[in-house]
């Protein structure tokens, strides 16, 4: 605190005497060192190149430019600017001449796909291209990294703004770049949620998995099946409140998502980890009989009744309605650690319940348990095991699936960083920040390569976690490794620069108050 508060007041003492008022020239460039160069940032960019001499600096009168389809972008830019600059920053259409961070849509070439964008920073401006408003957020999330960190802070700081100059063409390796958070075990309220989307999104992950549903806690409201949530979202583990997303919620949730350009997919987990569901409705019980809560810990106990017409009516209803408030095109069935569902139910199951995804116009993910029953080649098994082989994922590859990587040693989130880690398991073991970066998608599993990976996912399993701070603790820092190996040209990726990039992202995290885990692997800023 008192380092961030020195740091200020030099800003104040020093910087605005010798550049506040000054025009934007290159003049005014030589006097205003960056504090970051556009090689710093996370994830790493296709291609970098700074030019300390084309440093920009923001000023009171610098304005937004933006084309039609780049203005939701242009206004999320200036929210984040706002605060800490203290400018108006007017978001306008049609602006000449120099001062302005300019958005463009359109014509930014094929390399940079939908995501990808140009970025350039001159004395005299910013132009930020993309062919579509999804490339422009990618590009300002960078943007963002190339100000003084102090641009995160809330309160207006007293200083100058400059934009470290250069140049960036970039664009992502794998189109799927995910977390995940257990909103099951214990729950998290939608403002929760929300700061969570706002972290994970400055990396450029763009898409959310939450799991919904577990033996602990039920947390959507499904119309048709209202006690899942009146009673299955009544406890937690460990014995808490619990909670639920009305559809109203978890539809604001989608919507609030979707302006940080992340999908959400939800997930309901059967045929096992459904004690929450059985609980709430005897009948979905074989015998009918109604059984007790679950707030602990044990997994694979629980089954829905496969033999039961009323399991698949229930399934129908939950899909159905799920579907109807879910404009991403996943729907995610769950089917891990079914150990009280026989082999043969299973496939039972999978062949009643995939059609049901299909019928409401969705397409599957899973866990990867989901391999072995030849779910349709547009379903999309999620690894989640521990070792280098899996025959049934491997064949899923083989017969077209795309496989999302999530090696539960490399990238559960709930794994501790070392054995006094006060928060989170350890069954995968230990994941140290170089663990959870050091690895590769495309080389992890036998039999699955490049061309059979769609993307990265990062699970935050939440048994041990109760507050934001303790995602936070737990996310980060290891968050903008799995971003990185998700977004970053495989080739451009070292452990020895990482952790140095990683090191200048710390008081970013301190101004936003993220409570991070300061690994000794990182010699942090
Ligand atoms: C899992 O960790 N049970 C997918």
């Amino acid at each position: 605190m008192s380092k961030r508060l020195s740091t200020t007041v030099l800003g104040v003492a020093v910087l605005s005497l010798v550049t506040f008022g000054l025009p934007a020239t290159a003049s005014a460039a030589q006097h205003t060192k960056a504090e970051r160069t556009v090689t710093d940032v996370v994830p790493a960019p296709v291609d970098a190149k700074p030019d300390p001499r084309a440093n920009f600096r923001l000023t009171p009168a610098s304005v937004i430019r933006a084309d039609r389809d780049g203005r939701q972008v242009a206004e999320y830019l200036a929210g984040l600017l706002r605060p800490a600059t203290g400018y108006r920053l007017p978001v306008v259409s049609d602006h000449r001449g120099g001062g302005a961070i300019s958005l463009e849509t359109g014509h930014a070439g094929d390399r940079v796909g939908t995501e990808g964008y140009r970025l350039k920073v001159s004395s005299s401006g910013v132009s930020l291209r993309a062919n579509t408003d999804k490339g422009l957020f990618s590009g300002v999330q960078t943007l963002r990294q190339l100000f003084p960190s102090a641009i995160e802070a809330t309160t207006v700081q007293k200083r100058s703004w400059v934009v470290s100059g250069g140049t960036v063409l970039d664009y992502p390796r794998f189109g799927y770049r995910s977390a995940m958070l257990d909103v099951a075990r214990h729950f998290f309220t939608p403002a929760q949620v929300k700061l969570y989307i706002d972290q994970i999104a400055q990396y450029k992950i763009n898409t959310l998995h939450l799991h919904l549903s577990d033996d602990q806690g039920w947390r959507i409201e499904i119309k048709s099946w209202p006690k899942l949530a009146t009673v299955g979202g009544l406890t937690a583990v460990g014995g808490g409140p619990g909670g639920y997303y009305t559809q109203d919620q978890y539809t604001d949730l989608v919507r609030y998502a979707a302006s940080r350009h992340i999908t959400i997919v939800p997930e309901i987990d059967m045929p096992g980890h459904t004690n929450a569901a059985q609980h709430s409705y005897a009948e979905l019980n074989c015998d009918g009989k109604p059984i007790p809560a679950r707030t602990d810990i044990e997994v694979g106990y629980s089954s829905l009744c496969i033999n039961k017409d009323i399991t698949y009516t229930f399934v129908d209803d939950v899909l159905r309605e799920l579907a109807a408030i879910t404009p991403g095109k996943y729907l995610n069935i769950g089917g891990d650690e079914a150990h009280a569902t026989t082999p043969e139910d299973y496939q039972t199951f999978a062949k009643k319940v995939q059609p049901i995804v299909a019928k409401y116009g969705k397409q599957i993910t899973g866990w990867h348990d989901i391999a072995k029953t030849n779910p349709p080649l547009s379903a999309v098994p999620q690894f989640w095991g521990t070792t280098g082989t899996d025959a049934n994922v491997a064949a899923a590859a083989a017969r077209g699936n795309k496989i999302l990587m999530s090696p539960a040693n490399k990238a559960y989130m709930d794994m501790k960083y070392h054995p006094q880690t006060p928060l989170g398991l350890s069954w995968a073991g230990f994941i140290e920040v170089k663990t959870g970066y050091d690895w590769d998608p495309a080389t992890y599993l036998q039999g699955v390569t490049e061309q059979n990976v769609i993307g990265v996912e990062a699970p935050l399993w939440s048994e041990t976690l109760v507050t934001s701070e303790h995602i936070e603790f737990m996310a980060f820092p290891r968050l903008p490794g799995y971003a990185e190996i998700g977004w970053s040209p495989k080739d451009s990726r070292t452990w020895d620069a990482y952790r140095l990039r990683l090191a200048k992202q710390s008081p970013r995290w301190v101004q936003q108050g993220i409570d991070f885990y300061r690994s000794t692997q990182v010699d942090w800023e």
